[in-house]
């Protein structure tokens, strides 16, 4: 087994980089290995017009350190107020790559999403007609839903009924935690891609609550039983093309996530890549990690992969900061809780 590993630079299709202090400093954390991310848009307020989207283009490229190169690809968040002409005009002009539907009070900063499907189906008839596609939180709000089972009951309450009454809109299901996602991707030729985040290829909910809670690997969608890790760790190396890389990394303060009522998200940027390594190598998968990294998202968003490459060599232990430091308080680094033998040269 070489212990070299060239691969195009990866994008990471599902990344939250906040504002303000906090953008700039988990901003490098990104740049640093990936070439573009698509910008989730749950600030508070959210980013819901053309005009917000691209103020906030402009902070994210403002608070990028001189000398390094990044691209991000934005979101507007879908609320029942959407304007399907605005929407239409800041995808036709480049500025906006895709649209979030974050179900009211599915998770974090997400009040102002979408509680009444039938509202926004014009702005879905639009969407698939412009070719513009939807990235979608598929988590049911239901509080007689247990919280296990959120992301199942969405598939069949509203992401299958979506799909049939709006055909052609390319969606985007994002975070998947279970394998009952990852068939329903399976078992769809057209028209429809996965994201999978780094943490779940890692923890089950195990993690999260044996030996006493861990707030650090809390984040939503909340990770499941193994036999769901293990089918996401199966689906994310085997190559195929409807999957691909968005880590969800969502940075929360250390005093936001440490208290009784402590906010989701993992925060994996810094360390993402090593650890993908290690998980495509214990899969004897290291030869499909660029797909998964680099070349399946853009197929699916119809951009070229980037020319520039990235190398990964193997060797002793790599070190990674425990946190990172911003002007809001420190932000805990993921702990995948295994050596990490990968590290970006
Ligand atoms: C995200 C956040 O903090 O913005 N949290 C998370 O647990 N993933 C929101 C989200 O993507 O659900
Ligand atoms: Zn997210």
């Amino acid at each position: 087994m070489s212990d070299s590993l060239t691969l195009r630079r990866p994008d990471d299709w599902h990344l939250h980089l906040r504002d303000g202090a906090m953008l700039r400093a988990v901003l490098p954390e990104t740049a640093r290995h990936f070439a573009r991310a698509i910008i989730m848009p749950n600030l508070v307020p959210p980013v819901v017009t053309g005009a917000q989207a691209s103020d906030y283009r402009d902070r994210i490229l403002d608070a990028l350190p001189a000398g390094m190169q990044f691209q991000p690809l934005m979101t507007l968040y879908l609320t029942e107020e959407t304007d399907p002409d605005d929407l239409a005009a800041a995808h036709a002009s480049g500025l906006v790559t895709s649209v979030k539907l974050y179900p009211a009070g599915a998770t974090t900063n997400s009040a102002s999403g979408v509680s009444d499907f039938d509202k926004v189906r014009p702005v879905l008839e639009r969407m698939a007609e412009i070719g513009c596609p939807l990235c979608v939180h598929g988590e049911v709000v239901d509080a007689d839903i247990d919280i296990f089972d959120r992301e199942a009951v969405f598939i069949d309450r509203v992401l299958d009924p979506i799909r049939r009454a709006t055909p052609g809109l390319r969606v985007v299901m994002e975070h998947i935690t279970t394998k009952t996602a990852a068939a329903y991707v399976r078992a769809h030729e057209k028209d429809l891609g996965a994201t999978i985040t780094t943490h779940h290829l890692v923890i089950n909910r195990n993690h999260i609550l044996v030996g006493g809670i861990k707030p650090h690997y809390y984040c939503l969608p909340v990770a499941k039983r193994e036999e769901h890790r293990l089918a996401l760790r199966a689906a994310a190396t085997s190559g195929d093309a409807r999957f691909f890389l968005g880590t969800d990394s969502a940075p929360h303060t250390d005093a936001a996530k440490l208290q009784p009522c402590g906010c989701a998200g993992c925060f994996t940027a810094t360390n993402t890549l090593s650890i993908l390594a290690e998980v495509f190598e214990q899969d004897g998968a290291l030869d499909r990690l660029e797909a998964f990294a680099a070349l399946n998202g853009p197929a699916f968003y119809g951009l070229p992969p980037n020319e520039e490459t990235i190398t990964l060599t193997k060797g002793a232990p790599v070190s990674y900061p425990d946190h990172i430091a911003t002007d809001e308080g420190p932000v805990t680094v993921f702990d995948p809780m295994m050596p990490l033998h990968w590290r970006v040269s």
